[in-house]
């Protein structure tokens, strides 16, 4: 099968969990000496503190929003796989916080950290993790033998937060970073946190696809959770007001049509195209 002209290989969840073994780093081994004396000399923060309070907030929902996952239905290879994926994210909430740590802020809990982010976020952003995340994990808890409740919760979480709305946040922020030659630790560790995503999205990539190879009515799970949130994903993708086009470099409709090619692409893999939404 190929869809864009390349060899279209899709990792089983037992190749991903090598790739893991092979794939470990610490996040305080990333030097931050450069990022702290920058950042105490930008003039305008507002851009970063956004980006920085969305990354904060997001990767603790993530976080601590995934357990339900680990007790669903699954194969022993898929299991040890999501365990690798729940320390991955817990590994990416510390890198966060120690970036709040020695360079935003002073030294916190990561409840103060995550408390004081979530003054810069978005509603659109608080529907996405506080409440169609919420609800998703909910239901999966309540339900793990329940393979539509899985199958939504990975919609939710692989392939909309992390695929739709994550590849993108990391796409523009570090090309505008690297233009600019700013906060080079922080680029270094979202770089380690971006190659760790790739394997988490190609879990939820392969498990969507086997899901609705066995059971073909799950397409319209997958449609339902879609429709239901790309309008918040969408009002989310939105530069901070002034941070627009000046700063990034980027506009919404830029934004969100990185997005849309990366969903169109995946949606074909799982064997949903957009266009039926
Ligand atoms: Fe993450
Ligand atoms: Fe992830």
């Amino acid at each position: 099968m190929s869809s864009t002209g390349h060899e279209l290989h899709l990792h089983d969840p037992q190749t991903l969990y090598r790739h893991w073994e092979e794939s470990q780093w610490n996040p305080w081994d990333i030097d931050l000496s450069t990022d702290r004396s920058q950042w105490s000399e930008m003039q305008d923060r507002s851009l970063m503190a956004f980006v920085l309070g969305s990354l904060m907030v997001a990767e603790e929902r993530i976080t601590t929003k995934f357990s339900g996952l680990l007790g669903a239905d699954a194969s022993e290879e898929e299991v040890a796989f999501l365990a690798t994926q729940q320390v991955d994210e817990a590994r990416h909430m510390q890198f966060y916080a120690r970036f709040q740590d020695e360079v935003v802020s002073e030294p916190a809990l990561i409840a103060v950290h995550v408390e004081r982010a979530r003054e810069q976020i978005s509603p659109a952003f608080r529907t996405i993790f506080d409440e169609r995340l919420v609800a998703a994990h909910e239901r999966l808890v309540a339900k793990p033998g329940d393979r539509a409740a899985k199958v939504a919760f990975v919609t939710v979480y692989h392939l909309t937060l992390e695929a739709t709305l994550g590849l993108t946040t990391f796409e523009f922020s570090t090309g505008f970073l690297n233009r600019e030659g700013l906060l080079p630790g922080f680029v270094a560790g979202y770089t380690r946190i971006h190659h760790d995503e790739q394997r988490h999205i190609g879990y939820g990539v392969w498990f969507l696809r086997e899901a609705l190879a066995t059971d073909e009515a799950l397409g319209d799970v997958v449609r339902q959770t879609l429709r239901e949130l790309l309008p918040a994903v969408a009002e989310s993708l939105t530069p901070p007001a002034g941070a627009e086009a000046s700063a990034l470099g980027a506009s919404a409709d830029d934004l969100r049509g990185f997005a849309l090619d990366g969903l169109t692409r995946r949606l074909k893999i799982i064997g949903v195209p957009l266009d039926t939404l």
